[in-house]
């Protein structure tokens, strides 16, 4: 498209760092969901630890979680944020090369990750394991994130902000604070350091940082990619702007309370445990607000689910996203968490949350932008990615099963005594009566992992006919 002055090129939206990170959010997933089908393995056949120690189960586990949320679900964030907060706001990133410098600057935190971790470097906090070195690179990254992101805000040519850049506004504020907050460390050497924090007071700082970052790493963002990619691909208007409104307000402001939940019958108060309790319970009502919202867009588009792979990856997601939602407050009721606790039943919450939500919103924006970052009208195959739709769902079904299978039967088996007081079971019995579902759970990991890859394989296709191309910026402010 030529500019009205011959000479002047129209000015175009950056999309190079959007294809970056767009591109490395699917291969990040392919290594992180590798990493997880090895460590299910691992926990089927022990022996696959092959006895060599940055093999061994206690160090891939931090490095699947590391990269499966940071790496692929970090990539999406910041390559959908980076592209809806330029068509929101219709200007080009703020900040110039520092957006290229948040792309390099994360791809060096995630592969000092993938070395430091397997040597057994860490922190030893959930989520929070990176040594110091690696966490003050992650604070430069991400404060140049938030200058970018907010520049871009700052600049916009229209005049309100729409709501999906609520969200991701509130997720990069969220996460620097909490990043800083549990992250205080004293530094004893190079590789080692201690936490500020002593006792109890550590304990609740770290799941006040853990428990936020589900609710802003794993929730806020992919919010702000469902209020974006769901009503583009159905064709249709937010159902609600002003219930997206109370949703992010109501929602933020819950989370901040939830954390204690993950600390039932511990050392920390017993009125926080309930305060945890409550907050969890509220929560509730404005996450099922957002799915509301999100799933009511497709008013009058139900039909194109029938031949939409893409729309369907994201609905799905929304179900999902219900479903962990109310499963997680039901697990933090104290009497239901006795059970819970310490059982693969929150394995299989995770991962409903994970898996359907975090995974298939992700994956569907992507299918969503890839073809318009590189210049074709869309995926190179269709039929693959409704393939990799079945066998991602089919996948998910398998996994999260046969975890509330496993989680129900332990938690019933340990707290199982006989009329004299004694245990009726000991504890290898239920690992020995948890080994088919250990089986499943891979078998649903592999199918995951499969989709995965043939997502890698349409993307490379759909590059490998298309090339990189810009879209121009509007010179009047119009749709986005
Ligand atoms: C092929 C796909 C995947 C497989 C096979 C898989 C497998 C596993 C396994 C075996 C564990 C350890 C469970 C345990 O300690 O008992 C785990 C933990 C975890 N995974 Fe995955 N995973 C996959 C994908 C994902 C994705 C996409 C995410 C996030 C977006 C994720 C997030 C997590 C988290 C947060 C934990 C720690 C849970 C906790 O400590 O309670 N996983 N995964
Ligand atoms: C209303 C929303 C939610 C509430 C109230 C909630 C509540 C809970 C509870 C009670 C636990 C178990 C704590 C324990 O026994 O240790 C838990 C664990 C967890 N949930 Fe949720 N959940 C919610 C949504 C989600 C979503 C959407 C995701 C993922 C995207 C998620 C990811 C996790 C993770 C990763 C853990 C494991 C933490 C760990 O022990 O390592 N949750 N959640």
């Amino acid at each position: 498209m030529s500019s009205p002055a011959a000479s002047a090129r129209p000015e175009t939206y950056n999309y190079t760092v959007v294809r970056q990170f767009a591109v490395m959010t699917v291969v990040w997933g392919v290594v992180g969901m590798l990493v997880g089908v090895v460590i299910a393995a691992q926990l089927t056949w022990p022996a696959l630890n092959l006895d060599v120690p940055w093999l061994s189960y206690g160090r891939l586990r931090p490095l699947h979680t590391n990269a499966v949320i940071f790496a692929f679900g970090g990539s999406a964030l910041f390559a959908t944020a980076y592209y809806v907060v330029q068509r929101t706001c219709q200007t080009r990133l703020f900040g110039g090369p520092l957006a290229a410098f948040t792309f390099w600057g994360w791809q060096l935190v995630i592969v000092a990750a993938a070395v430091s971790l397997p040597l057994g470097y860490t922190q030893g906090k959930e989520y929070a394991e990176l040594e110091w070195p690696i966490d003050i690179l992650i604070t430069l990254v991400w404060v140049a994130y938030a200058i970018v992101f907010f520049g871009t805000i700052v600049r916009r040519k229209v005049p309100h902000i729409y709501v999906a850049n609520w969200f991701y506004g509130a997720f990069i504020l969220t996460v620097a604070v909490l990043h800083i907050v549990n992250g205080a460390v004293i530094p004893v050497s190079a590789f080692k350091s201690y936490s500020v924090y002593a006792g109890v007071q550590d304990a609740m700082i770290q799941w006040w940082y853990a428990h936020n970052a589900v609710g802003f790493f794993l929730t806020a963002g992919f919010l702000g990619m469902m209020y974006y990619f769901v009503p583009k691909q159905a064709e249709r208007p937010i159902y609600s702007y002003r219930l997206s409104v109370v949703h992010f307000w109501a929602l933020i402001f819950t989370y901040m309370w939830a954390g204690p939940h993950h600390l039932h019958y511990t050392a920390l108060p017993d009125w926080t445990q309930s305060i945890g309790m409550v907050f969890s319970l509220i929560l509730l009502a404005p996450s099922w607000g957002g799915m509301i919202n999100g799933i009511m867009t497709l008013s009058g588009a139900w039909h194109k689910l029938r031949t939409d792979p893409i729309l369907k990856f994201l609905v799905v997601s929304l179900s999902f996203y219900g479903m962990s939602t109310f499963e997680g407050p039901m697990m933090s009721i104290k009497t239901v968490n006795a059970l819970s606790h310490y059982t693969d039943w929150t394995i299989g919450h995770v991962h409903s949350g994970a898996l359907g939500w975090v995974g298939m919103i992700s994956i569907g924006s992507i299918y969503y932008l890839l073809p318009r970052l590189y210049g074709r009208r869309e995926m190179h195959s269709t039929r693959l990615i409704e393939a990799h739709f079945w066998i991602a769902t089919i996948g998910i079904v398998l996994y999260i099963a046969a975890m509330w299978i496993a989680g129900v039967m332990q938690g019933l088996m340990w707290r199982a005594t006989n009329s004299d007081g004694t245990l009726t079971y000991s504890f290898v019995e239920s690992v020995k009566a948890t080994f088919p579902y250990y089986v499943i759970r891979l078998g649903g990991g592999l199918l995951y992992l499969g989709g995965m890859i043939l997502m890698l394989y349409n993307m490379v296709m759909t590059i490998r006919a298309g090339q990189p191309e810009d879209a121009p910026i509007p010179a009047l402010a119009a749709h986005a």
